[in-house]
């Protein structure tokens, strides 16, 4: 089933669900759990439960079929749970997603996180010369923050084995300001680079473990 269709229908599910109000801030939360190996395996296994509704468009362990949906396997859990946060406040746009993030308690937001951040990532093998020329310019403009393996940090997002189109699709929006989301310090670090700078960074992210 396509992306859009999948909207449509799970948006409907939604809204016919009741809403829960947003409860505040879970970093602490997060780490304790994260530092007591058991309450991190059974997080984790109740964030597998409460991804159900994911499942569909970011994959059963977080690799997504649709090119445009973001992988979440691996990702930094902080990253997730932020990024979660900013759909249900409305400061990072996407349609879908602020309406179905809204069902979600502090509590699973917080599981799921836990969860996606221990599945495993899945590399591709994209084209050899791109992946070289993306190599250069990963160095150049997106190592200081994003780290020499691009798997980021606690603020900043992982980017390795990332799907093409997404990393396309997100890099291009920071670039042109389009308002899906606002980050000064990405806007200005892909500011110089060209559409085919862009595709050969992508590529060579995607290779990575
Ligand atoms: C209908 C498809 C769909 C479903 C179902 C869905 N998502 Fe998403 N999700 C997307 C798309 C598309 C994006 C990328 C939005 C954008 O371009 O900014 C996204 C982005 C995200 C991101 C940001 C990832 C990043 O790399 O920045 C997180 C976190 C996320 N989704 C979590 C979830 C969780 C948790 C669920 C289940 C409760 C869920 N999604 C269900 C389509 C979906
Ligand atoms: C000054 C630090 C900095 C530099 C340099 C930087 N980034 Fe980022 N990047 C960030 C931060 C912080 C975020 C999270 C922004 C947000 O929450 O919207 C981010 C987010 C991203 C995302 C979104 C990831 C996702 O899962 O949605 C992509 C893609 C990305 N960066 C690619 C790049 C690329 C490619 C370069 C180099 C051309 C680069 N970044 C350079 C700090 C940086």
């Amino acid at each position: 089933m396509r992306c859009e269709q999948m909207r449509r229908i799970l948006t409907c599910v939604i809204l016919a669900g009741t809403f829960s109000a947003p409860v505040l801030a879970g970093d602490a939360r997060l780490r304790a759990i994260q530092d007591d190996p058991q309450a991190l395996r059974s997080a984790q296994a109740e964030g597998r439960k409460a991804s159900f509704f994911c499942v569909n468009c970011h994959g059963g362990n977080g690799v997504s079929k649709l090119p445009e949906v973001p992988n979440l396997a691996g990702q930094n859990a902080d990253y997730l749970l932020e990024q979660t946060r900013r759909f249900g406040r409305g400061q990072r746009k996407d349609e879908f997603m602020q309406g179905l993030i809204r069902v979600l308690k502090e509590e699973e937001k917080i599981q799921i996180s836990l969860f996606y951040a221990g599945q495993n990532p899945r590399p591709g093998k994209p084209d050899s010369n791109k992946v070289a020329r993306g190599k250069q310019i990963y160095n150049q403009f997106c190592l200081r923050c994003h780290g020499s393996t691009a798997h980021g940090n606690e603020t900043i997002p992982r980017l390795a084995s990332q799907h093409m189109e997404y990393l396309v699709l997100s890099v291009t929006r920071y670039r042109d300001k389009t308002g899906e989301r606002q980050e000064a310090q990405m806007s200005s670090a892909v500011a110089l680079l060209k559409n085919a700078d862009i595709e050969a960074v992508a590529a060579y992210l995607h290779s990575l473990p």
